[in-house]
């Protein structure tokens, strides 16, 4: 391993573990990456004794400061592009959040012993006698063949340990394409609701990190299956299953769920737009309806999902901000371009969705796009070209009429001047008017045939201009 130990600062650490008569390893997620071709920049020490005291010794060296983190046991110093992070090998658990005292005099196996999982638990010596051997007690690099996921210890302690871990199993299985070993997963349903513990903030970083990843459905599989999904974002779990009455079934709305967030992250690598993938549908549930001689509808379901964002961006701890607006505007648009692409594309109809999705008009085709999840070739063929018109009519209508991000040429201020009037319902009816006759296409977007129109429906209204 000694040729992954290329970078200088290595030769330091070992230099001053040597000089000090300390033994010390670099561990966890940066020897990992090694193994699975990801440079990483942030790298783990572990050292028999105290952790603090060897990067005090070792920021000397390299003239920095360090970063001590007294109740945690734990130091860190930033090297060049580097941050490292020096901990004393643990006999008791890992947890950085323990309230139990940190014991700090375990071996280098014992420390192993307490990680999360095999794959984080290699360590690469930074001793003189054994200078770039590897440490793999556990065999860790078995299972980053086998692409597995399996704790050192029996998972029941591990995971009662720090109860994140179930949710770290889950990313790390679902970034990179692993298998969770199936202890593991029998110990995560038995102890999910351990979750419970683990702040919101915590579990949404994670959840965030499966949405990141390459396939997130392999994590969301997990999470359902786990039955953590259940409880840590219900609305989610709900959308599973299949109800039938007269022999009419409705589609499975979790798993079209996940072909859609699949679907998406090959067009995008937007966290927004990939959690209006997952929120699309949210409201299916509780619309769903059985209509004689109909079948199965869910009317108005991307109402009441555009009403359901806030609640869910607030229950895991999202931002409150212009993200959750973003989404909640794409899961209220989401049917529309369906439903132009079904039909005969008017300009009127594209100039109308150009209005409404602004500056969003691309995320909004994205979405529809990956929406399309019919087994049906001919179907899937259909709605692709008559999406491929409908993003052409949005392109020619806009070139013409620039409506995306746009404002009528006439406001409510040049109305109450126009007419001398105080802010009111009439105000809000001219503009609604001028507004509507610009996107039915009866006037042009200019500022003429905008004020002709107003001077005409304000007549209607018994207004004429006041003189200035
Ligand atoms: N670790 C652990 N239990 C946790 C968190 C971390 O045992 N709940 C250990 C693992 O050995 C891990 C190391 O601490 O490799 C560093 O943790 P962290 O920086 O959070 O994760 P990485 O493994 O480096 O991976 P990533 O950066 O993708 O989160």
């Amino acid at each position: 391993m000694e040729k992954h130990l290329q970078h200088p600062v290595f030769k330091v650490l070992a230099d001053t573990a040597a000089k000090h008569g300390i033994e010390a390893y670099v561990i966890g997620g940066y020897v990992r990456d090694i193994f699975l071709h990801r440079p990483s920049k942030d790298i783990d020490i572990v050292v028999l004794g105290n952790g603090i005291e060897f990067a005090e010794l070792v920021a000397a060296q390299l003239k920095t400061k360090v970063a001590v983190f007294k109740n945690f046991g734990t130091a860190m110093l930033k090297f060049q592009d580097l941050e490292i992070e020096f901990v004393g090998a643990r006999k008791e658990s890992y947890r950085s959040d323990s309230r139990k005292p940190i014991v700090e005099n375990g071996t280098i196996k014992d420390d192993q012993l307490r990680r999360d999982f095999t794959i984080n638990a290699l360590a690469i010596s930074l001793n003189k006698d054994s200078y770039g051997a590897l440490v793999d007690p556990f065999n860790g690099t078995e299972d980053l063949q086998n692409k597995l996921m399996r704790t050192p210890l029996d998972p029941e302690i591990t995971f009662s340990d720090d109860p994140l871990r179930m949710m770290r199993a889950i990313r790390f299985a679902s970034q990179l394409g692993f298998s969770i070993d199936e202890q593991a997963l029998n110990a995560i349903s038995l102890q999910k609701t351990r979750i419970s513990i683990v702040s919101k903030e915590r579990i949404t970083d994670e959840l965030n990190k499966i949405i990141l990843s390459p396939l997130p459905s392999v994590g969301f599989k997990y999470l359902f299956d786990t039955g953590l999904l259940h409880l840590i974002f219900p609305q989610m779990a709900n959308l599973y299953g299949v109800e039938v009455i007269n022999g009419k079934g409705h589609k499975d709305n979790f798993y079209h769920t996940l072909q859609v967030l699949d679907n998406i992250c090959e067009a995008t690598g937007d966290l927004w737009l990939r959690w209006a993938a997952i929120l699309h549908d949210i409201a299916k549930p509780a619309t769903k309806r059985f209509e004689e001689g109909h079948g199965w509808t869910f009317h108005g379901h991307e109402d009441k999902g555009a009403r359901m964002v806030p609640q869910i961006f607030a229950q895991l701890k999202l931002p409150l901000n212009e993200k959750m607006k973003y989404v909640q505007k794409l899961v209220q648009l989401h049917l529309r371009p369906i439903v132009l692409a079904q039909e005969v594309v008017t300009d009127s109809a594209v100039r109308r969705l150009l209005f409404d999705a602004g500056e969003d008009i691309e995320s909004l085709m994205v979405l529809c796009n990956a929406d399309v999840t019919t087994k049906n070739e001919y179907k899937v063929k259909k709605y692709r070209n008559n999406f491929e018109l409908v993003k052409q009519k949005l392109k020619d209508v806009e070139e013409r009429d620039k409506i995306r991000n746009w404002q009528p040429p006439i406001s409510g201020n040049d109305i109450m001047t126009t007419f001398g009037l105080g802010a009111g319902k009439e105000v809000g009816l001219i503009k609604n008017a001028i507004r509507e006759a610009i996107l039915e296409g009866e006037i042009t977007n200019s500022y003429e045939e905008a004020m002709e129109f107003m001077l005409r429906k304000a007549k209607e209204l018994g207004l004429s201009p006041v003189n200035n």
